[in-house]
């Protein structure tokens, strides 16, 4: 049966480049994860965008004396341009300035409003008398009342990942200058958490499937909810739709409507395809399912505040009985270090997505990051490691095998599948056990367990090598018994065309390749496009990805005997002995 799997991935805030620790976090298991349904046949819809709103955008745009659209707009254009190359598959990559962004936050604003959801209250708030204004949760900083980490977050503090009220900051202090700010009063909207105490812990509880780190942590809180507030007194975001003075120079904290971007995107997808309504088989569908890709730092936000407001807006768009779709599960990945120590931004402890892509081939960055992927612990990208995995794993399991079995089936052969006889039991047996990898390493995919699923691939390729070593098919029995090595290359052609779409989720572009070779005229994915998406006064740049014929491609081999092989070229890449030492010079490691 074809599911409707959801692929919810966290929109990166578009002030700087993405870096490996993104990556690993969330951008490529989610890929991994649409990429695998979309073979399975399944219908998938995956969507993200850039985070335009928000502190983190106008610091950065503050300290570079620009505005904070331009910012945006730069890094919005750079994370289209990064994410096609290395194959990231979104049906859509949008952002949450677009009209239709903003138009669909304030209906839910409104909603919630009207159903009771939001109440008003007067708030303390710092403020800066050097600067004469408000000064948002993220501009100030200070000691952790909890864990007492010293360079604690107005909002949250990194350091035990506790969402935090400025105001309870010990010895705050302002980010732009280092003045004490004063305390002020404002009045704001508040989402009245506490109103989704109960249906939020039913929904909680059910999770019993969930990574441990990420149910516990809301099940952790979810009895002490209070109300939140979801505006600020700032002016780069979304205006609140109110009349009156005293709302004009409020807007949304980026937070409340970040999240509405999963819904927001897929309602402007529906609308590109030309099928407005198509959006409701993932967001209404009971049997959909849908999964948030994040990092950890960002697990209450998509374990709390997000279901309570799609709790607080059941039936939005559609009638007002039916409940909108809760996440099924929010496969939240931990940590990635870089050579064992935190990655740093400011202190240059950092490796930039474009850069990588400049001298790494994007299946080399993934096969990495997915064989050493922060699923359960935090992990750590280290260079050796990363030459290690790509001469030792890929290439020597797998780019090698699929290597040297076309290259003889050509020479040999004629160019073709070979006709294979009579199949001999070690043929059978080979054959039986990758069919049998489509369905034990489709379920650790399924599950989300995509490191694992990796690792199984990798054993399935070693069995493989291993079976050739003991099958006839090599040096002199070519000359003595052609029917022999027949059997043989046919069946490793069939094994290599099973683990191919067996790696293809994690190795889109290597899979593309040995796929041609092997002979197929139709490629296995789509395509990734960037395009231009015109709203009524507006126009503004998007990801797309176009389907292709890859429904029901995780099945068993049909490579057809006499199908015409292809030569290949370099499948894999080795990188030289060289690699590590010069990658750590250049980032001033002796
Ligand atoms: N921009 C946030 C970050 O980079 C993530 C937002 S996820 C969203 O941490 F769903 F809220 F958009
Ligand atoms: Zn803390």
């Amino acid at each position: 049966m074809s599911e409707y799997i959801h692929v919810s991935v966290a929109w990166p805030y578009a002030n700087g480049d993405l870096h490996a620790g993104h990556l690993a976090g969330c951008y490529i298991p989610a890929d991994i994860y649409a990429r695998y349904h979309r073979l399975r046949g399944h219908h998938v819809l995956m969507v993200s965008g850039s985070d335009a709103h928000g502190t983190p955008i106008s610091v950065e745009a503050d300290k570079r004396g620009i505005p904070a659209a331009e910012l945006f707009t730069y890094y919005h254009k750079r994370f289209l341009e990064t994410q096609q190359k290395l194959g990231i598959s979104y049906d859509l990559f949008t952002h949450t300035d677009t009209e239709n962004h903003h138009r669909i936050a304030q209906d839910i604003f409104l909603l919630l409003l009207e159903r009771g959801y939001l109440y008003r209250e007067t708030q303390q708030q710092f403020y800066s008398e050097t600067e004469k204004r408000f000064l948002p949760d993220r501009y100030v900083e200070g000691e952790c009342p909890i864990c007492h980490f010293p360079d604690a977050r107005g909002d949250q503090c990194d350091n035990c990942g506790n969402l935090l009220n400025a105001l309870d900051l010990i010895n705050p202090r302002s980010k732009t200058d280092g003045s004490t700010p004063v305390i002020r009063e404002t009045e704001h909207y508040f989402l009245d958490l506490s109103k989704f105490i109960s249906p939020l812990e039913t929904y909680l509880k059910d999770k019993t499937y969930w990574r441990d780190q990420v149910r516990n942590e809301p099940l952790s809180k979810v009895k002490e909810l209070r109300g939140r507030p979801i505006t600020r007194d700032i002016d780069w975001g979304i205006p609140l739709p109110l009349d009156g003075e005293d709302w004009k120079d409020k807007r949304m904290y980026v937070w409340f409507e970040a999240v509405m971007g999963y819904l927001t995107a897929s309602i402007e997808w529906a609308k590109n395809t030309g099928q407005p309504d198509a959006w409701k088989q993932w967001w209404y569908n009971p049997n959909a399912k849908i999964y948030n890709f994040i990092g950890k730092d960002n697990i209450l936000f998509h374990t709390i505040i997000w279901q309570a407001e799609l709790l607080g807006i059941s039936g939005i768009y559609h009638d007002d009985h039916t409940p909108i779709n809760l996440p099924y599960d929010v496969p939240a990945n931990q940590y990635l270090n870089l050579e064992g120590k935190q990655f740093s931004k400011s202190r240059g402890w950092y490796i930039s997505v474009p850069d990588l892509l400049e001298r790494y081939d994007p299946d080399a960055i993934r096969f990495y990051l997915t064989a050493n992927a922060p699923e359960t612990s935090d992990a750590d990208w280290n260079w050796d490691g990363f030459v290690a995995r790509n001469n030792n794993e890929l290439l020597a399991k797998w780019g090698n095998l699929a290597n040297r079995v076309l290259k003889f089936a050509i020479k040999n052969f004629d160019g073709r599948v070979p006709e294979p006889g009579t199949l001999r039991p070690l043929d059978e047996e080979i054959i039986t056990k990758v069919e049998a990898g489509l369905d034990t390493i489709g379920r650790l995919y399924d599950a989300v367990k995509l490191r694992d699923a990796l690792q199984a691939a990798i054993a399935l390729a070693t069995e493989v090598n291993i079976y050739l070593e003991k099958a006839p098919w090599f040096g002199n029995v070519i000359k003595e018994d052609k029917q022999a090595a027949a059997t043989t290359i046919y069946t490793a052609l069939r094994c290599i065309d099973m683990l191919n779409r067996i790696f293809a989720p994690v190795l889109p572009f290597t899979a593309e390749r040995i796929h041609a070779y092997l002979g197929y005229t139709e490629p296995i994915f789509g395509e990734l496009l960037i395009r231009e998406y015109q709203e009524s006064t507006r126009s503004h740049e998007v990801l797309v990805y176009e389907d292709s014929k890859a429904a029901g491609a995780w099945e068993v081999s049909k490579l057809r005997v006499g199908q015409q092989l292809h030569e290949p070229e370099t499948i894999i890449k080795k990188l030289p002995p060289e690699t590590a030492a010069d990658e750590r010079a250049r980032m001033g490691v002796k």
